[in-house]
């Protein structure tokens, strides 16, 4: 049995401040974890501050990390200060960090890598812009980025290893995914685990979907078989809202 996972990504949003007041109106909320990982990706500022503030339960994730164990990367955060904080995933791969800052599949596969041999549990995002899937390109980009962004993995390095499907075009536009179409790649992703990894690995890993969810969207989309939860922006930036969706996805 796969245990869900909602992971809150509050890209660039937030003082130590206002992380402090967000889990001062969602702790009272909260009505724990149960089958479910929930899980704050805030910014790297902001990981002691929710390590104080945070509900024993709720896990922390930074939203990045360098390719590289240490040295002269000016402006760079390795895997040890994230474990120092400590933190326990790291989200690689995001399409702002594809797109804006232009990260390849193979820096984001280093990243794997650091983040797997680290001991952390990688997310790693997959997924194609409008123009992809106009053209029909959907699965065939989705495959190459899983094909790189795993290379070197093992079946045991895997299980460390949570995929999130995040349409470009779905993200932060209110546009979300059909529940088909996300069940459709959430598919394609776990038949590709099965044919390079096995069929254990592939039935145990976790694919979450993100791209414009809300509480009015998600119950439909995370009761498909091949939704092991999500990875929410906008709508994980008031607690009220956020925990609106976690009772939607049990
Ligand atoms: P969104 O962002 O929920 O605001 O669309 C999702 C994401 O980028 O992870």
């Amino acid at each position: 049995m796969r245990t869900k996972m909602v992971v809150a990504n509050w890209k660039m949003n937030k003082t130590p401040k206002e992380c402090k007041a967000f889990f001062r109106a969602f702790s009272p909320l909260y009505k724990g974890s149960r089958n479910r990982e929930v899980v704050i990706a805030p910014s790297y500022i902001c990981l002691p501050q929710a390590e104080l503030s945070k509900p024993a339960s709720v896990k922390l994730s930074a939203q990045n990390v360098s390719g590289e164990a240490s040295g002269a990367y000016t402006g760079e955060i390795s895997v040890e200060m994230l474990k120092a904080i400590p933190c326990d995933y790291v989200i690689i791969g995001h399409s702002e960090r594809r797109l804006l800052f232009h990260e390849s599949d193979e820096e984001i596969q280093k990243k794997v890598v650091q983040v797997i041999r680290g001991g952390l549990g990688g997310i790693l995002c997959v997924g194609e812009t409008r123009n992809e899937r106009k053209g029909h390109q959907t699965l065939e980009v989705i495959t190459r980025q899983l094909k790189v962004g795993l290379q070197g993995l093992t079946s045991q390095d895997l299980q460390q290893v949570t995929i999130a499907y995040e349409p470009v075009w779905a993200i932060g536009t209110g546009e979300v995914a059909t529940a088909i179409q996300v069940e459709e790649v959430h598919r394609w992703i776990r038949e590709f685990i099965w044919n390079k990894f096995g069929i254990e690995e592939a039935s145990n890993l976790r694919i979450i979907y993100g791209g414009s969810v809300k509480a009015e969207n998600i119950y439909e989309i995370a009761s498909k078989p091949n939704v092991d939860g999500a990875l929410i922006g906008g709508a994980s930036l008031e607690a009220k809202t956020f925990i609106e969706i976690l009772e939607r996805i049990k």
